[in-house]
């Protein structure tokens, strides 16, 4: 390679550099897995929404399960896979990006305009998605929500540029990549250039969910190396996100004065310390911890039913929930159950797991576990359940 040459090259040029790679059907079936992905993590991340932030007219199921374990392992694995696929496109068109003129007619200057949201949005969602999971967070915004709109907005251009290229797109694809339709040498061995960078691409896309999606699947649990999080480390052998330091209930979690309440629209109030709590009737349930970053584990709980305590405190069976936690400041020291969820059998306040009394950062005394919901929503050192 002339060095010179290309450290002398002007970089946003049409030509500043050539390459085979720079080629429509690369870039339409590039263009087709992005487009297949992107609207996985916003289906699934659009979920995840509705599941923390429930409109008038949403209720988040309590069944199945394990549904979003799966949804946002899926998002995140999904998302991860995207990275080589994005930064393979932009290869691929990148001096169409500096083409001259810029654009030929009203529909196609829209077009260009939507590449700015697209491109930015798209690397902004992988960018922010990615050191969000890896717990770096080099900005001031608020992720969630700015991740939020942004996926509206990359969307939205997404829609544009594929009906701005859906005529092209299907003209190329329906062109045969083999080497034995072409006319020349040349052409052949372009041809297999072509099909060794599309198998690189989606190869390393490949390896990149093998090595991550363990951190959800526990079959290949073994293989995430490139995991942010190790599901099976951590006290009582499975992760932590926020501490009870960080949280500042370290004192108030282990006062011998500790009580339950529930209160609000009930025909009596109830008030138990731990004792009262352990001599109730106690369930087991195995259910999942499912991060909103996407890693996820498997735990067998015991502890009071949630329904049981609403029964005893009669509260009507359509009653919604808003479950309190110890911690006074920060975000997710709430949570609400919906009717379903407060009278699923397996929505329980834990007092132990796997038998042993819950670490202090796994929410000791007593947390909320229930079925079908973001790890956020687990709420821990839960001390009041307030009937609405
Ligand atoms: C490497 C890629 C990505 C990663 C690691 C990632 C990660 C995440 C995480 C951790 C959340 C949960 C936020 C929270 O509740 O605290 C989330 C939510 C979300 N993501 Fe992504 N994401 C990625 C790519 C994308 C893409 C490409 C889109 C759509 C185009 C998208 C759309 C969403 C939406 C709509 C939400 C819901 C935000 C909310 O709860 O308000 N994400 N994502």
């Amino acid at each position: 390679m002339n060095w010179p040459s290309v450290l002398d090259r002007r970089p946003f040029r049409e030509n500043s550099f050539p390459s085979k790679l720079h080629d429509e059907q690369v870039a339409a079936i590039l263009g087709c897995a992005l487009g297949i992905t992107f609207t996985v993590c916003f289906a699934t991340g659009l979920y995840s929404h509705l599941a923390q932030n429930p409109p008038s007219w949403f209720e988040l199921p309590s069944r199945p399960a394990g549904l979003y374990r799966v949804t946002q392992g899926l998002h995140v694995a999904t998302g991860i896979a995207s990275i080589p696929l994005l930064a393979a496109k932009l290869w691929t068109v990148y001096p169409k990006l500096f083409s001259w003129p810029p654009f030929e007619s009203a529909a196609h200057l829209i077009a260009r305009i939507s590449l700015l949201p697209l491109i930015g949005g798209g690397l902004f969602m992988l960018f922010t998605g990615l050191a969000n999971i890896n717990l770096w967070y080099p900005w001031q915004f608020n992720f969630p929500v700015t991740h939020y709109w942004a996926a509206w907005l990359t969307m939205g251009a997404l829609v544009v540029h594929i009906g701005a290229k859906f005529t092209t797109t299907r003209r190329v694809l329906s062109r045969k990549v083999s080497a034995s339709a072409v006319p020349s040498a040349v052409d052949a061995v372009d041809a297999v250039d072509r099909r060794r960078f599309l198998a690189t691409v989606f190869g390393t896309s490949a390896l990149l969910t093998l090595f991550t999606v363990g951190q959800t699947f526990a079959p290949l649990r073994k293989l995430a190396l490139l995991a942010p999080r190790r599901p099976d480390v951590g006290p009582q052998g499975f992760p932590v996100n926020r501490t009870a330091r960080t949280a500042g209930v370290v004192e108030t979690s282990q006062a011998s004065d500790y009580r339950l309440t529930v209160t609000g629209r009930v025909r009596n109030e109830l008030s138990l310390g731990l004792d009262e709590l352990r001599a109730l009737r106690q369930h087991s349930a195995v259910l999942p911890i499912a991060c909103v970053e996407g890693w996820s584990t498997t735990q067998r709980w015991t502890g009071v039913r949630v329904r049981d305590l609403l029964a005893m405190a009669g509260a009507s069976p359509d009653a919604e929930v808003r479950v309190e936690s110890l911690q006074q400041h920060r975000s997710y020291r709430t949570s609400d159950l919906n009717p379903w969820q407060a009278h699923d059998p397996d929505t329980l306040l834990a007092l132990l797991v796997n038998g042993e009394p819950l670490a202090l950062d796994h929410g000791y005394p007593l947390r909320l576990i229930g079925p079908n919901r973001p790890g956020v929503m687990q709420t821990k050192w839960v001390t009041r359940l307030v009937v609405q």
